[in-house]
């Protein structure tokens, strides 16, 4: 299905979000070398926007190299909480401090190694909004559910908690949908599939009043793939990871 107009009332033109996720990689001198290459190379073609997702210690250095430029940057997890006995505990205020626009919330890794529910990734989320950030709310089923047929079943349990301790507030979201299937394993859904279910996503994001919230794709895109999947009308723009870390080839998809 080709770009442009979408199929859901109230949404019109988006622009195409792409953002890296770095994942816990990074040091202070590979970072400054990928960091100086994104701004000095990024051009910032119209409707297209840009972001980096970096740990927590490296959120002052992405802030240092990338204050003043097109691409924002964010961090890959937050706390629930507000402020307190929390020991290794993050909050959205404290990231607020350091620039920060973005948080991802509920990454499948973080969902499956650390045990996030889907209430603590609402709760998540929610905080990140109240700190005024936006967070990038990760969801997706696992092969066996893929293979199960409970793929929209999955994805839609995993929203509708979103959905229900936002309210209104979802429309100041943005998704990221991730086959946990397709993360890291150069396995990419195909255009369709991904389409398929971003399709799915969107209704139900415009029956929640957020009909222009972005639904972004992201597992194994890279840049000979990444065409075809922002061609789809329901895929808003990418979630980076591996292919965050390489500037010429995060910048290729970008482009896209
Ligand atoms: P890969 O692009 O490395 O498959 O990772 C996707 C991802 O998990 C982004 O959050």
């Amino acid at each position: 299905m080709a770009g442009g107009a979408r199929s859901f009332p109230g949404r019109g033109m988006r622009d195409k979000l792409v953002v890296g996720n770095w994942k816990m990689n990074g040091g202070l001198k590979q970072n400054d070398a990928l960091l100086a290459s994104l701004r000095s190379d990024w051009d910032a073609p119209a409707g297209r926007r840009l972001a980096v997702c970096v740990p927590f210690p490296y959120l002052w250095q992405a802030q240092a190299a990338l204050s003043g430029s097109t691409i924002a940057w964010g961090a890959q997890n937050v706390s629930e909480r507000a402020a307190g006995a929390f020991t290794g505990e993050v909050s959205a205020a404290m990231i607020a401090e350091f620039g920060c626009r973005y948080a991802i919330v509920g990454h499948s890794e973080r969902r499956t190694l650390y045990g996030e529910t889907d209430a603590v990734v609402a709760a998540k989320a929610a905080a990140v909004i109240a700190g005024g950030l936006t967070p990038i709310v990760c969801v997706g089923e696992t092969l066996p559910e893929r293979d199960a047929g409970a793929t929209e079943s999955v994805v839609m349990q995993q929203l509708e908690a979103v959905i229900g301790a936002l309210g209104a507030g979802v429309s100041a979201i943005v998704v990221a949908y991730e086959p946990v299937w397709a993360i890291g394993t150069g396995r990419t859904a195909t255009p369709q599939q991904a389409q398929d279910v971003h399709r799915l996503l969107h209704s139900r994001l415009a029956e929640a009043g957020a009909a222009d919230v972005l639904v972004l794709y992201g597992g194994s895109v890279k840049a000979d793939n990444a065409k075809a999947l922002f061609a789809c009308a329901d895929i808003d723009g990418g979630l980076i990871g591996g292919a965050s870390l390489k500037a010429d080839e995060f910048l290729a998809i970008a482009r896209a």
